[in-house]
């Protein structure tokens, strides 16, 4: 049973949460965006300088490139999908989070994965997908491949912030989105992709 078995109840406890040294340095904490009921999460690392400021994840010119790449294939951060970060503080000069401040946020992500209950996981980048995924996952090797854990797939892509300092990997990665969709297609009850040409 995770500790908040209502979303509010979940949103306003991480928003309040004190439990690491981060909280002194945060405008904000970025708990996560999208619909409740949605059946894919994303995992992102963490929030930077504009997430911050916003307090919502990926905010900034990668997370500019995420939506292009998630309208591409219909979906959309406020109709189908929900994005969040395995850490929900902002480190200082967008520093790695220490393994006492991942540690002690932990427990938000897991139960945000509790109470959504996805059939798809996707990590944004090795950080997320080292720890969700499994420990020695190598996103040049292993992305967009499928991996079944616990009656839910688990997929790891490139972080939007690898495509914008190596823009040659687009289109590695925007397959990524496509194997995705078919999978949603496959597997998902509920969630209806969008019309891509909505967003052009
Ligand atoms: N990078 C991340 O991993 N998460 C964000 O929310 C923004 C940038």
């Amino acid at each position: 049973m995770p500790e908040f078995t209502e979303w509010n109840a979940l949103i306003e406890a991480c928003q309040n949460c004190r439990a690491c040294g981060l909280c002194e340095t945060r405008t904000n904490v970025v708990v996560g965006v999208g619909p409740e009921n949605a059946e894919v999460l994303f995992i992102g690392e963490g929030p930077g300088e504009n997430e911050d400021l916003q307090g919502e994840p990926f905010v900034g010119r990668g997370g500019k490139l995420l939506d292009l790449a998630l309208h591409a294939v219909g979906l959309d951060r406020r109709r189908n999908i929900y994005i969040g970060n395995s850490v929900k503080c902002r480190p200082p000069k967008n520093r790695d989070p220490l393994p006492e401040e991942q540690a002690a946020c932990a427990h938000w992500l897991e139960n945000q994965i509790a109470l959504l209950n996805p059939k798809i996981i996707v990590c944004l980048g090795r950080v997320s997908a080292c720890r969700i995924i499994k420990p020695d996952f190598k996103v040049t090797r292993e992305h967009g491949q499928f991996f079944e854990r616990d009656g839910r797939l688990l997929m790891g892509t490139l972080h939007p912030a690898a495509i914008l300092r190596d823009p040659r990997k687009k289109s590695e990665w925007f397959a990524d989105f496509v194997a995705l969709r078919d999978k949603i297609q496959e597997v998902c009850d509920h969630t209806e992709l969008a019309d891509p040409a909505e967003f052009a």
